[in-house]
């Protein structure tokens, strides 16, 4: 819902559940997602909002975003503080599912990927139906919004961010001087540099919301 520009985003002991400084994780629990975006905890927080059809409290979110760690191999703490942080503010904590403001055609999913990436997001998800919806005509709203629709489902929505880092930025993913776990400056190193959107406080408060909420 926010003006994008860009995206389209210490122990070493083993872990038993969840995610820990330092270490890999491969799942998140939804009291911890909770913690992360407290506006979502309860299933009926999205009968208040303006767009409830879009809305998905964090009962269904970590289903999905669970998923997509394991479907894109994002495991290291750091990215996955990233991830979740970046979709929670450009979804408005998962209000949105499509840009409204100003409301960008083909603009969409929880990461809210500029329509050229949630173009080459459905191709390579759904290469059939996105060469069906895109038609090699011209690229009209229409289609800009038909193609973007086959990956609004959950599942692919909640993963567009963790698609985008291994995919598009690939140098944040799985380095050792980058997203390090609990490393504000490295945070932003991604969403400036790595995604090529705008930084301001409000993506420094919730990243250290989700920061703090996703360690055990
Ligand atoms: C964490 O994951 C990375 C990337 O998959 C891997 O290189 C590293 O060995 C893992 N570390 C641990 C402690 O499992
Ligand atoms: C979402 O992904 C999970 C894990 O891959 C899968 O079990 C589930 O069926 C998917 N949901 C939908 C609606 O496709």
């Amino acid at each position: 819902m926010k003006l994008i520009v860009g995206f389209a985003f210490a122990s070493t002991l083993a872990v038993v559940a969840g995610l820990c400084i330092g270490a890999n994780a491969t799942s998140i629990t939804l009291s911890q997602l909770n913690q992360a975006v407290p506006v979502r905890a309860s299933d009926s927080s999205c009968a208040s909002v303006s767009t409830p059809d879009e809305c998905a409290p964090n009962s269904r979110a970590v289903a999905a975003i669970n998923s997509a760690i394991a479907k894109y191999g994002v495991t290291q703490r750091g990215e996955i503080v990233a991830v979740i942080s970046l979709m929670a503010y450009e979804s408005a904590s998962w209000q949105y599912n499509i840009n409204h403001f100003p409301g960008r055609p083909g603009q969409g999913t929880r990461a809210m990927l500029m329509s050229n990436f949630v173009e080459q997001y459905a191709q390579a998800l759904y290469p059939a139906q996105a060469a069906q919806a895109l038609g090699g005509g011209a690229a009209t709203d229409a289609v800009l919004n038909n193609v973007r629709a086959l990956v609004l489902n959950d599942n692919d929505s909640f993963g567009s961010g963790f698609w985008y880092l291994v995919n598009h930025a690939a140098a944040y993913h799985n380095a050792a001087d980058k997203l390090r776990s609990g490393n504000a400056d490295d945070f932003k190193d991604y969403v400036v540099n790595g995604v090529g959107a705008g930084w301001d406080d409000g993506r420094q408060t919730l990243w250290e919301t989700v920061n703090g909420a996703l360690q055990i």
